[in-house]
């Protein structure tokens, strides 16, 4: 169950080594957190995850299987921007990949099969945070609310796998708190795998089960074209979060968690 296997992965572009040489498992529900300098293809490396980019050399496995050369629904992507759809509405945005699933050609649902897709809709609404916010437009949502939305729209396809791309590196600090409890709470509630880049180390540890660091050990401009970033830590969290399970030292802090259903960054608090 959504267990990815990375084996001897390398990526070039033209001259460029940007990864070189990754081989890395990561167990069924693991909460990865991926960390490191700039430009050393964090975004490359979850880029290939989705299907956008293939490896230049090695393999993708997902459950075993090769991993398919273009995103597809059991892949849920959620961007640091622009991961909603500004033309639409937060219903419309939840429904879309619904709609899309449904009819490739109208991208839209019609009868029962569309009463439900807007029930669920509404309940993952609700779930993140934003009942009462279903006819509003993106530009008229603060950050925070974007990217509960963005999360809402990624999870109602309810992926194997959710890749996250710096997704709170927008947002205040306040917001971004508690946007962690929501994560957390996602993360132990659906079956799913995440891999999140981060730039900030205490939401690596704050949320992941294992933490990951890119590094280019050679980084002289004259090295690019020989010296890839490699994996130069993997730390294991302790103690040992698991999906489902209160941690055994903060069962408060660090379990499946009730959600308030009150947030910050409501519609109230925006001028
Ligand atoms: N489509 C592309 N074509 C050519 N080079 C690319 C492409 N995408 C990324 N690169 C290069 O690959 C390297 C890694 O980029 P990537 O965006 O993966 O870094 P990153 O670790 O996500 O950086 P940041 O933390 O700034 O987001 C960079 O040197 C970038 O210029
Ligand atoms: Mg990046």
């Amino acid at each position: 169950m959504s267990a990815i296997k990375i084996d001897n992965v390398w990526k070039e572009y033209g001259d460029q080594i940007v990864l070189e040489n990754i081989s890395l498992d990561i167990e069924p529900r693991a909460f990865v957190a991926l960390v490191g300098p700039s430009g050393c293809g964090k975004t490359t490396f979850l880029r290939m995850l989705l299907g956008q980019e293939r490896p230049t050399r090695g393999s993708i496995l997902l459950d075993g299987e090769p991993l398919p050369h273009e995103p597809g629904p059991d892949r849920g992507v959620v961007f640091q921007r622009y991961s909603v759809f500004p033309h639409l509405t937060v219903l419309g945005n939840v429904l879309l990949g619904k709609e899309m699933q449904g009819s490739r050609l109208t991208a839209k649902l019609f009868g029962a099969a569309r009463r439900q897709a807007v029930d669920e809709a509404r309940t993952l609404i609700a779930e993140v945070g934003l009942a009462g916010s279903e006819d509003k437009y993106p530009a008229q949502l603060s950050g925070g609310m974007q990217q509960r939305l963005a999360l809402a729209q990624a999870l109602i396809m309810r992926p194997k796998v959710l890749l996250l791309d710096e997704p709170f590196g927008a947002l205040d600090p306040g917001i971004r708190a508690e946007i962690h409890v929501l994560m957390k709470r996602l993360w132990h509630e659906a079956p799913m795998t995440v891999v999140m880049v981060t730039h900030d180390m205490r939401e690596a540890f704050t949320l992941a089960t294992r933490v990951i660091a890119f590094e280019r050990p050679r980084d002289r401009p004259e090295e690019k074209e020989r010296y890839g970033a490699i994996i130069s830590k993997d730390i294991t969290i302790w103690p040992p979060r698991r999906a489902g399970e209160a941690s055994l030292i903060r069962p408060d802090r660090d379990g499946p968690v009730a959600s308030s259903g009150k947030h910050r960054d409501d519609p109230v608090n925006c001028p």
